[in-house]
């Protein structure tokens, strides 16, 4: 059974500090009354997690770079090519995600994703996402004065071949305003579904319920 905010109210008083917060101004000195208050609030934001990756994938529209399609449209189009070529799920949500850091992780990008997507997906396509932005490289670097071939520091990794295949595939040409875009409501459930429980994190142990 697992509890609510409330719950853990009840069960506490009015709380370790006795309104409902922790007591602590010191972390050093916190109890386990005190983790038992934030573990209730802890699961309420993991609940919000699906709605505010997508939310940092919708800051995307609007925002086309000098390109002819927006970075939202960018991400769905990557998404519909892995999706109508018969990838699984959890590709097919890192495809969607796998700019979603442009804005923040201004010179970066890969970053961000692979950091968010980390816990949910596996090692593979965690180093695909992470390593997308070298590899994508292959097709403009040499316009603006770097090595197109920047991705051979990985040529005998053995996820080279993949990495090289999803920009070719599915990054890479999705930049068309011709080509098919699916909606960001077909990819929600799959979000949603990735998001709902993380399968590395070094949390795992302390998020099973006791209770
Ligand atoms: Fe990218
Ligand atoms: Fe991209």
């Amino acid at each position: 059974m697992s509890s609510t905010l409330e719950d853990v109210r009840e069960a506490a008083g009015d709380g370790a500090a006795g309104d409902g917060h922790a007591g602590f101004t010191d972390m050093a000195k916190s109890t386990r009354a005190d983790w038992e208050i934030i573990g209730a609030h802890f699961k309420q934001l993991a609940a919000g997690l699906p709605d505010r990756v997508l939310g940092e994938l919708g800051k995307l529209a609007g925002d086309y770079g000098g390109m002819r399609i927006d970075r939202l449209q960018h991400s769905l189009q990557t998404a519909t090519r892995a999706h109508r070529d018969g990838r699984d799920e959890e590709y097919v949500v890192c495809a969607l995600l796998h700019d979603m850091g442009d804005l923040l992780g201004t010179f970066n990008h890969p970053d961000i994703a692979a950091a968010v997507l980390k816990p949910f997906v596996s090692e593979k396509n965690h180093w695909i996402v992470e390593k997308h932005g070298i590899f994508q490289g292959y097709y403009f670097f040499h316009h603006i004065g770097l090595d197109r071939n920047m991705r051979d520091q990985f040529r005998d990794h053995p996820w080279f071949e993949a990495t090289a295949e999803f920009c070719e595939k599915y990054d890479s040409p999705a930049f068309d305003p011709e080509a098919e875009i699916m909606p960001l409501s077909a990819f929600e459930p799959m979000v949603r579904r990735l998001f709902a429980a993380p399968r590395n994190s070094i949390y795992l142990d302390a998020m099973q319920d006791r209770s």
